[in-house]
């Protein structure tokens, strides 16, 4: 019987390896170690190189121009979304021709899926619920606002809806589970940006009963408690307990059990990891809920969400605001011990591709673009064709190195500074040396400023005195720090190249003026360089 299954396994892994797919099965997973997190797929850290999808390209006749998209780019990954409408367009009913389309072109272009579950809520509302619920609004009701006026957004408060969504999420991870045993698929997404615009809650009547009901025991730990920065008390109604924030802290806890019991159904049967994506609130001014998309798992409400939807894996910042200083706030705030960093989605500009490095260097699992197929936001092709290499560049000069990459942010041996609005210097502590990074093009002594913030620069620190560095539009020099500080130094070898299987390949040692003036510099196209420095 043995002998059997192991002629079965073997022939299984040969089978596996010629259809080109990867012969270790193991089911992706999140790890934590020491409050940094690594994604595994095949049993190793990945970092997903992403691109997003538009919101109607997750159709057959869609697909062309996306592949053609994640190939320009590089990517490793595509994020696209199945909804609820085209999976089940009758009650019961399910169709997953799409799913076995996304997986059979995925597995052709050696690309991994996340998979986008649209359902319930699309950014804050049921637009993509299917026709049959959409003809029953009593059934699945929206929510109502404080003047009893309609909200174009679902009811957290509906057994029905969630019962609806649960039996269909459950379906879909299923079919997954059966389909998909290569694990093309690495992660799900469960909703998009769920929230509600127009009303911080709902004010229906059940809503309103269980608002003036007591705060649900999970919420009521002390440490949950100061984490909302409200007194430590032992009971009371949402208003008793969170005062003028309770009608938000209402919403998120309402809609994070929700999504939480559509996460655990479907965790149950497949355990992928899952993540809730969110529509951010400027993380520099505490706004009043009637600023942003109330509920949703905004960074005011993370311990709420933690609290509610222990099944969801992580909580992952949407990037579209603006300016270095909200951007890396954003990336400090997802990134907790209880919280994996993961960027979905941010705006498909050149000025953002500058925070996959921040996001790398704190142990992120990955970045991904929005709108990769067409640029909504550029003006002519030629504009989006331009932000496209944007992404292609930085991808090309990543993918050879992922695997090492995602190791090294794993074991927190990467650093990574980005240009900020006042083009400034800044300083890196790498324990024996201090790294200075100015940005700019430099001819000789001459530094031109970049006309856009847009400089970048990520540093492994292989060794003491031997380090990794990618970068664009920047340039860095060296001083010794601790015991050989005040020593002269020099550049014992600095080389171009690239990872190979594992391995750094130089292509050219630089030297000259491609290291005078202090050290290397870095132009438009991302550069990886090996740099070993000596005291002497
Ligand atoms: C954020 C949403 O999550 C996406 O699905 C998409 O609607 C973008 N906004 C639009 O820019």
């Amino acid at each position: 019987m043995k002998k059997i299954t192991l002629w079965i396994s073997i022939f299984l892994l040969m089978v596996g390896t010629v259809l080109g797919q990867p012969s270790n099965t193991s089911m992706p997973k999140i790890i934590e170690k020491n409050g940094r997190h690594a994604l595994l797929v095949d049993g190793k850290p990945f970092l997903i190189l992403g691109g997003q999808a538009h919101n109607s390209s997750g159709w057959p006749a869609m697909l062309p121009r996306v592949w053609s998209a994640i190939e320009q780019m590089h990517a490793n990954t595509l994020e696209v979304p199945i909804y609820w409408e085209q999976i089940e367009p009758l009650p019961g009913k399910f169709d997953f021709s799409i799913v076995n389309t996304l997986l059979a072109q995925a597995r052709h272009h050696k690309v991994r899926l996340v998979l986008l579950w649209f359902a319930t809520w699309k950014n804050g509302s049921n637009h993509y619920m299917p026709g049959w619920m959409k003809h029953q609004a009593a059934k699945y009701p929206n929510i109502t606002g404080k003047n009893g006026q309609p909200v174009d957004s679902p009811s957290p408060h509906t057994k029905a809806a969630l019962d609806a969504d649960i039996n269909a999420f459950k379906t879909v991870m299923a079919y997954l589970k059966g389909a998909d045993p290569q694990h093309t698929v690495i992660m799900v997404q469960v909703e998009n940006e769920p929230g509600s615009w127009g009303s911080v809650r709902d004010y229906s009547a059940a809503a309103q009963k269980l608002f003036e009901g007591p705060v649900p025991a999970a919420l009521m730990k002390p440490g949950v408690l100061k984490e909302l920065h409200v007194p430590v008390v032992s009971d009371g109604s949402w208003q008793k307990v969170f005062g003028d924030r309770a009608d938000e802290y209402f919403q998120a806890w309402s809609i994070a059990s929700y999504i939480g019991q559509v996460a655990a159904a479907g965790k149950a049967v497949y355990p992928l990891p899952l993540y809730v994506n969110v529509a951010l609130r400027d993380p520099l001014t505490d706004p009043p809920a009637t600023n942003y998309e109330s509920g949703g798992a905004t960074d005011n409400v993370i311990p709420i969400w933690k609290a509610a939807a222990p099944a969801v894996d992580l909580l992952a910042p949407d990037i579209y605001l603006s300016g270095s200083e909200k951007i890396l706030k954003v990336i400090e705030l997802y990134n907790r011990t209880d919280n994996t960093l993961f960027v979905p989605e941010a705006g498909f500009i050149p000025e953002n591709v500058k925070y996959l490095y921040p996001v790398i260097a704190g142990g992120g699992i990955g970045f991904s673009p929005f709108g990769i197929d067409n640029d909504v936001q550029a003006e002519n092709t030629e504009q989006f064709i331009k932000h496209l290499t944007t992404y292609a560049r930085e991808y090309e000069a990543m993918k050879p190195m992922m695997r090492e990459m995602a190791n090294w942010a794993f074991e927190d041996k990467i650093r990574a500074v980005v240009e900020h609005e006042d083009h400034a210097e800044q300083i890196v502590d790498l324990g024996a040396w201090q790294a200075t990074v100015g940005f700019g093009t430099r001819d000789g002594g001459t530094t031109k400023a970049n006309a856009q913030p847009i400089g970048k620069m990520m540093i492994v620190k292989l060794n003491e005195n031997e380090f990794i560095l990618v970068g664009t539009l920047c340039h860095i020099t060296f001083s010794p720090l601790a015991g050989n500080k005040g020593s002269a130094w020099q550049y014992l070898k600095v080389e171009e190249g690239h990872y190979k299987n594992g391995t750094f390949e130089a292509l050219r040692i630089l030297n000259g003026d491609e290291t005078d003036w202090g050290g290397p510099q870095f132009g438009s196209v991302p550069t990886v360089l090996h740099v070993t420095l000596v005291v002497r």
